[in-house]
């Protein structure tokens, strides 16, 4: 039997997005946070470089409105840019208020400047601000008595009432993996909030950690809830490149602080790119990093900041300079070698300004969502500052709404497993993991062609008609939910990518090289979405 539990708001989500809206809601009102692994697990943990906001007098919201709106290449709205950038400065306060420790110089908060900015404008904790956020905002969830968090679970799919065939849709709660009983649960909530993350694990390259598999893009879109933009992945120009070292990035801030990309013959390169040079928004630095790196046939580039002071390089970037020494590599004495990785999800599920989805009563924020902040390529730090803004919305909204208690008078099935037995054969689901990320790196990578996207998406269709019979016929598992969910996303990114026929922002391709006259949001909805075969 599926045992039941209802909340007043199910968040599922424990990053920046998610914790910070536990902490924002109404107290009255009952909260549970689910995170599919340990509440640190996901994006915000590895950020580095910090957060965007107007914090010095002589920067102006009208400065970050426009270089958000140009590192977005015409597609970023307008209303989410000024929403966003008005926002800044009193989401910094809060998080202030939380205990976040930023980094002070003398008694200002130390700003740092990242590809993009025309000001120091992002606030920092040394070069781990993701850490500084989580586990501050963790500390005060955990003291809430009016939220409740949940390790290991795995929300599996959305319930709403077009799934059960009764009138009026709406969002009514969640079917939930305990990835430890092995048990599917039954979260009931008069609102659910989508704060799952992106889906960069699409990619055999990424700088995001196992769970960045799109699963709120991929539950919603079975639930009903358009897209948009998929195809705008954003690619990091400077992960570590070392065998030892698994998605480890070198923040941008260590460009901002003067560091040099060089060829690996030491010929600093950017300025033949753009005169921007190493301060170039992230899809030009990228693509330069990706062209020179395929003309010289090498694996690598390299990073150098070694020109700066020993004793500044140490206080401005611990976390990068213990990873690096770790590995051999001094990185006051040495450059670091670098390679672009899969870093961020533009695109996402649609919301609104006030973070409502097309189905009621379900809400997306963070990595997850399209507000339309992004455009066709994300400014550096933009993304924690959207986690936060976003999520005061949502609560705001959710207080000001009059339905919030759950409708337990509506009956739920329980989650069905007697159909279905233990996988004998996991090692499909490894290989079909491999198959998805290496095809998406090679064909819808940074540089896309229209033959390289046909072959994606001919793969991607026989992958996803295996793992749609797997899912069928298997007990789920957490691998066998995220590559369900990937593969899903991936044919979404795929699609978008076909549909756009210019090359704008992130993505690149090298049939239509240049950018149409208008500028259009790739939508896509959803036709004949099923629920899933377990619970009919
Ligand atoms: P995440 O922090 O990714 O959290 C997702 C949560 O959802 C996790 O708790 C996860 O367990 C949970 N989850 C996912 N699926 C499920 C499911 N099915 N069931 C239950 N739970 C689920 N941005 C900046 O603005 N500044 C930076 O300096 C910066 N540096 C970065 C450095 C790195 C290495 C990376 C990878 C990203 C960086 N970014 C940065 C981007 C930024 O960190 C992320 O976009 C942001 O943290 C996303 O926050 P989120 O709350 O939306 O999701
Ligand atoms: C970085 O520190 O380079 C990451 C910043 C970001 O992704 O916004």
């Amino acid at each position: 039997m599926t045992s039941e539990l209802i909340h007043d708001v199910l968040i599922i989500g424990s990053g920046a997005a998610g914790l910070t809206l536990a902490l924002q809601l109404p107290t009255h009102l009952s909260v549970a946070v689910l995170s599919k692994g340990q509440l640190t697990s996901g994006s915000t943990w590895l950020a580095q470089g910090g957060i965007a906001a107007v914090l010095d007098e002589d920067d102006t919201t009208q400065a970050h409105y426009s270089d958000t709106m140009i590192a977005g290449a015409d597609l970023s709205r307008q209303q989410a840019v000024e929403y966003t950038v008005n926002h800044g400065n009193s989401s910094i306060q809060w998080l202030i208020k939380q205990g976040v420790p930023f980094t002070r110089e003398d008694s200002h908060f130390h700003l740092t400047q990242e590809g993009g900015h025309s000001h120091r404008r992002i606030i920092h904790a040394a070069d781990a601000t993701g850490r500084a956020v989580q586990e501050t905002l963790i500390q005060q969830a955990r003291a809430a008595s009016n939220i409740s968090l949940f390790e290991n679970c795995i929300a599996v799919d959305l319930i709403t009432r077009n799934k059960l065939r009764l009138p009026n849709n709406r969002c009514v709660g969640a079917y939930v993996l305990d990835s430890q009983s092995g048990k599917v649960q039954l979260f009931r909530a008069g609102q659910v909030v989508l704060a799952t993350g992106g889906a960069s694990k699409a990619y055999l390259y990424t700088s995001n950690s196992d769970g960045a598999s799109g699963d709120g893009i991929a539950m919603a879109w079975r639930s009903g809830a358009r897209v948009a933009n998929m195809e705008f992945n954003q690619f990091h120009p400077t992960c570590l490149y070392h065998p030892q070292a698994k998605s480890f990035l070198v923040s941008e801030a260590v460009r901002g602080e003067g560091g040099h990309l060089l060829l690996p013959d030491g010929e600093r390169f950017m300025l033949r790119f753009d005169e921007r040079g190493e301060l170039a928004p992230r899809d030009i630095v990228a693509r330069a990093i990706d062209h020179e790196m395929k003309r010289l046939g090498c694996d690598c580039l390299y990073l150098d900041i070694s020109h700066k002071p020993a004793d500044f390089i140490k206080a401005h970037f611990p976390t990068i300079y213990q990873k690096c020494l770790e590995l051999g590599i001094d990185i006051t004495r040495q450059p670091i070698p670098i390679v672009p990785a899969a870093h961020y999800t533009c695109g996402g599920i649609i919301t609104d300004i006030r973070g409502r989805t097309d189905i009621p009563n379900l809400y997306a924020i963070g990595e997850t969502a399209f507000t339309g902040l992004h455009g066709a390529n994300r400014l550096a730090s933009n993304s924690l500052l959207e986690c936060v803004v976003f999520a005061s919305a949502v609560a705001s909204d959710i207080a000001a709404s009059q339905a919030v208690s759950p409708d337990s008078s509506i009956s739920v099935p329980a989650w069905d497993s007697s159909q279905v037995t233990d996988s004998d054969e996991d090692v499909i689901i490894s290989h079909n993991w491999e198959e998805l990320r290496r095809f998406m790196w090679d064909y819808v990578g940074i540089v896309r062609t229209n033959k390289r996207l046909q072959r994606a998406k001919h793969r991607v269709d026989l992958l996803q008609q295996e793992i749609t019979d797997y899912y069928s016929n298997y007990r789920v598992t957490r691998d066998l939910l995220e590559l369900r969910n990937l593969a899903l996303v991936s044919d979404l990114i795929i699609r978008s990518a076909m549909q756009r026929t210019e090359s704008r922002g992130l993505h690149y391709t090298l049939d239509y090289p240049t950018l149409a006259a208008e500028a259009r949001d790739t939508i896509l909805t959803p036709v004949n979405y099923e629920w899933p075969d377990q619970v009919h």
